[in-house]
């Protein structure tokens, strides 16, 4: 992997997406985050008025998150010889970010109510994450380590695809009928649950590069700052 200079937005880039495709396949058996399947905590999304006509609350649990191992870095900033002095902003494009989970969801769309639990499968198409970090520095071994105190994911997607099995579990019909309209009307669906949504990959996001900043050294990862440079704030 390619040693960067502190603040090398260029080298960064090629030097992390090389880094993502030659991801060591025993990650975690080296202290290093998974990229090809990450769990996350349970996560619900906001319940809608109860006199709507038309309401979904989820509450989903056994969330995995599939897709980030193929994700290409295309913007880089920050990572400077104080890293503190920035903020760190990473852009990101994952062709297809496959989440997995059991969802529980209780809601009424027009006269039918539901309340069922079973599997789900959503597909985010093309996303485009940009994430801003904060982070603090923590030593040790004389050494510095990034810790990340603030997270914040933006995303905007090509399409969404969203499959619940058994939505209505007495009613196969129904059941189709409310997927295809959820895929239909993606947009609409996608504004509604976009911040939990996007709550649940911020968490994903952070405990990975968290995991990561804290096995390899700040230090260790940019090339040695050289004497006649030192005075240059970098
Ligand atoms: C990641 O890319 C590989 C190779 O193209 C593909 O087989 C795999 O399905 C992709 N993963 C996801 C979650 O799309
Ligand atoms: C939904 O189903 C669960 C489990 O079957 C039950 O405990 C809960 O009371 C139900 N909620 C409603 C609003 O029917």
């Amino acid at each position: 992997i390619e040693k960067c200079h502190f603040g090398d937005s260029k080298c960064l880039v090629r030097s992390i997406n090389d880094f993502v495709r030659n991801y060591p396949k025993n990650a975690a058996e080296i202290g290093l985050p998974t990229l090809d399947a990450i769990n996350v905590k349970d996560v619900s999304v906001p319940e809608k008025p109860n006199d709507a006509p038309i309401y979904l609350s989820f509450y989903f649990t056994n969330n995995v998150y599939k897709g980030f191992n193929n994700a290409t870095i295309t913007h880089v900033t920050g990572f400077n010889k104080n890293p503190t002095k920035d903020q760190i902003e990473i852009q990101a494009r994952i062709p297809s970010l496959v989440h997995e989970a059991t969802y529980h969801m209780q809601g009424r769309y027009l006269l039918f109510v539901a309340n069922t639990t079973d599997k789900l499968l959503s597909d985010y198409q093309n996303l485009q994450l940009t994430i801003t970090i904060k982070i603090t520095l923590e030593y040790r071994n004389n050494k510095r380590y990034l810790k990340i105190y603030e997270l914040v994911p933006k995303a905007d997607l090509d399409r969404w695809i969203v499959w619940m099995d058994n939505l209505y579990r007495e009613n196969t019909d129904l059941t189709i009928a409310l997927n295809h309209i959820m895929n239909e009307h993606w947009v609409e669906f996608w504004n509604g649950v976009e911040p939990t949504i996007l709550k649940n990959i911020a968490t994903c996001l952070e405990g990975m590069l968290s995991k990561f900043f804290e096995t390899v050294s700040y230090d260790d990862m940019f090339l040695p700052v050289e004497i006649w440079n030192e005075s240059s704030d970098y």
